[in-house]
């Protein structure tokens, strides 16, 4: 019997360290269903793939057409095919569930694990699948027993509910949050590198950067921030939610101690699924906040099974690397960047403004600052982008976030392989007719 057909009745969490780390050649994946949704079609012709832009939208995804949806930083949009394979995961589950449960549940999450670690850059081993990158920061923070004074290093561009977990650590255990400045429009990476050069002090616990923060949408120079924090003797954690399926990773070359991403955001994977990544020194110390029947078995063990739950999530990636695959990463990925540099441009001559940060330093997000009429014409706080964001959407259906940042008032644009330049200009003409 192959290792992956093993019944898991008598499957033991040992399985899982087996199967997660032996060799890619000795390796038997387990089958997958068979009705799940491939894309074969695409690979023996790549013709017949739609034109990226509203053609992918209504081929691809669940978008309603009437919106211009600008707002795929949020909370991501599935891939319909996606979102089939889940439900399909489901109800092979329910047509059978002790044969899914005691039996192929494990190496059909070990066979996952292994095929996204390898698109992701790393060994399996250090790869475990978690709800979202709020869990996998959790389990990070809470594994490492902080006490008083310890220093945990951050900056103020660190997203809101991380600061908000960080405040409660050192409300809980008495560390200290060093939480240091950036200051907008940003010119170059160098800023970011000089700021915490001059204020990261050895001895500190743990570092946090995010990889692109998301009020601010530029790409953090992540690997000059790890690598003055190991010269320094600190551990870095990078959060990471925008990064898979946005930009090219390559984790155990990047060396940060810990790295998390999202896979419903910019991987369009059903919501429920990303991954933390743990450095080979770390992975005694990082534990699950859940404990279940792995607990005490290993690293991948601990975090495989948290109890019974709809594992679908996990499971529904397989469908989206073949999509991503089918299509071609690099293929998405520059059209994505060179789509956010054009609708930039654009908005930019319309309204005769400015960025947040240079147009080398984004991804598939930037900050493009509102025109005079509107900027000026209010108190640039929470409140007035609000106000702004509302009359888009309620006046123009448009789905698109303001930002207050530094006093100043920007749009933050995302672009997917759905969105087209012309849903940018529509965006620029709304925001020139809107009176405040
Ligand atoms: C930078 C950053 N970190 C963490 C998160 C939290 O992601 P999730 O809600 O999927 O856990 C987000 C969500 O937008 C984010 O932008």
């Amino acid at each position: 019997m192959s290792a992956a057909k093993r019944d898991f009745g008598s499957f033991h969490s040992s399985n899982v360290e087996e199967l997660i780390s032996v060799s890619e050649v000795d390796y038997v994946p387990p089958e997958l269903p068979a009705d799940l949704p491939n894309f074969t079609n695409y690979r023996a012709d790549p013709t017949s793939l739609p034109s990226f832009g509203l053609e992918m939208k209504k081929r691809h995804f669940l978008l309603e057409e009437e919106c211009t949806f600008l707002n795929h930083g949020a909370f991501g949009a599935v891939l319909k095919e996606a979102l089939t394979a889940s439900q399909k995961w489901q109800i092979h589950i329910e047509r059978q569930p002790l044969r899914f449960f005691d039996r192929e549940s494990l190496p059909q999450l070990v066979h996952v694990v292994r095929r996204l670690a390898k698109f992701v850059g790393c060994n399996p081993t250090k790869l475990v699948l978690v709800p979202n990158v709020t869990t996998a920061i959790n389990c990070v923070v809470k594994s490492l027993n902080f006490k008083q004074g310890d220093v945990i290093y951050c900056l103020n561009v660190t997203y809101g509910a991380v600061k908000k977990l960080l405040s409660h650590v050192a409300e809980t255990t008495g560390a200290v949050i060093q939480t240091e400045r950036i200051t907008f429009p940003l010119v170059s990476k160098e800023q970011i590198v000089e700021t915490v050069k001059k204020s990261l002090k050895a001895g500190t616990r743990l570092a946090v950067f995010d990889h692109v923060p998301s009020n601010t949408a530029y790409i953090q120079p992540i690997k000059e921030l790890i690598d003055i924090c190991h010269g320094r003797g600190v551990p870095v954690l990078i959060d990471g939610a925008h990064t898979l399926g946005a930009l090219p990773l390559a984790l155990d070359a990047l060396g940060a101690d810990f790295y998390t991403s999202n896979a419903h955001k910019w991987f369009c994977n059903p919501k429920g699924c990303g991954f933390l990544h743990v450095g080979r020194e770390w992975r005694d110390a990082v534990r699950p906040l859940v404990v279940s029947h792995g607990w005490g078995s290993g690293f991948s063990s601990e975090f495989m099974w948290s109890g019974l739950r709809d594992y679908s999530p996990f499971l529904a990636l397989h469908t989206v690397l073949d999509f991503w695959e089918a299509v071609g990463v690099d293929k998405i990925r520059q059209y994505n960047h060179q789509l956010l540099c054009s609708a930039a441009q654009l908005l930019m001559e319309e309204w005769n403004t400015g960025l947040l940060a240079p147009l080398e330093m984004c991804g598939s997000m930037a900050l493009v600052q509102l025109p005079p009429h509107i900027a000026e014409s209010k108190t640039k706080n929470y409140n007035a982008a609000e106000l702004i964001q509302n009359k888009l959407y309620h006046e123009f259906n448009i789905e698109v976030p303001i930002k207050a940042v530094d006093g100043k008032l920007y749009v933050r644009i995302s672009t997917h392989i759905y969105n087209e330049l012309a849903e940018y200009q529509q965006l620029a003409t709304a925001i020139k007719s809107i009176q405040t």
